[in-house]
């Protein structure tokens, strides 16, 4: 079956992803086979590769950008060059990546995340969840704030089949792809 991500990917220039049911939820197991995966895709060296395949750290390669996502039915990772877009002192790409399990998110869970403007713009309050933790760790480190309720998904128009595109209160564009039974979300900054 063809990753749900592909469907994000088209719009992304750039965007190297790739997602597995094996490595559905959190378990070190799938944790680590996400992270050999990019360690074969990014090919990084020697220093990136060690903190890629050690599961108390961040992911981290130079050049890249990535984010890693597990739902109970599947995980992925995507991953965007800094290089192509690195001019002078522009800043460098960021991405954030979340996969969800569509039947998880509950009236209630999303009522407490987000504001009733959030939820009447949304073609449906259940992408509001997959939406806001993409954006939230698409944001670098050291500038993230505490709580993901501090980012707020603010526009949306659908852009193909299953495919909206929406924006956040922080910098990039976002793609949701809803495959029915899961929900893909993927935010991208890029410097203009
Ligand atoms: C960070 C967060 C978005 C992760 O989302 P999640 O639904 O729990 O899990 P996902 O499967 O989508 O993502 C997990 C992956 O995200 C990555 N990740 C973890 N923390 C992250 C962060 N702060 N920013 C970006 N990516 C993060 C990791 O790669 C992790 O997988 P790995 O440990 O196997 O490498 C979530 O914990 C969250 O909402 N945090 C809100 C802020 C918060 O809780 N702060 C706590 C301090 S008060």
């Amino acid at each position: 079956m063809a990753s749900g991500l592909r469907r994000i990917a088209e719009k992304i220039p750039g965007l190297k992803y790739k997602s597995e049911a094996a490595w559905g939820a959190h378990g070190p197991q799938s944790r680590l086979l996400i992270r050999q995966s990019l360690v074969e895709a990014l090919e990084p060296a020697s220093e990136d590769r060690e903190t890629l395949l050690n599961l108390h750290k961040r992911p981290r390669v130079n050049g890249w950008s990535i984010s890693i996502s597990h739902a109970t039915s599947e995980g992925g990772w995507v991953a965007l060059a800094d290089a192509p877009h690195a001019i002078g002192d522009r800043h460098p790409v960021s991405v954030g990546l979340d996969i969800e399990t569509a039947a998880r998110i509950t009236q209630g869970v999303i009522e407490r995340m987000c504001t009733a403007s959030e939820i009447a713009a949304a073609p449906q309050v259940a992408y509001l969840w997959a939406a806001k933790e993409a954006a939230y760790k698409s944001i670098p480190d050291g500038s993230q704030p505490q709580v993901l309720s501090a980012v707020s998904i603010l526009t949306w128009q659908p852009d193909g089949p299953g495919v909206y595109r929406f924006t956040a209160s922080v910098p990039g564009y976002g793609w949701l792809y809803d495959s029915g039974s899961t929900h893909y979300a993927v935010y991208a900054a890029l410097p203009d």
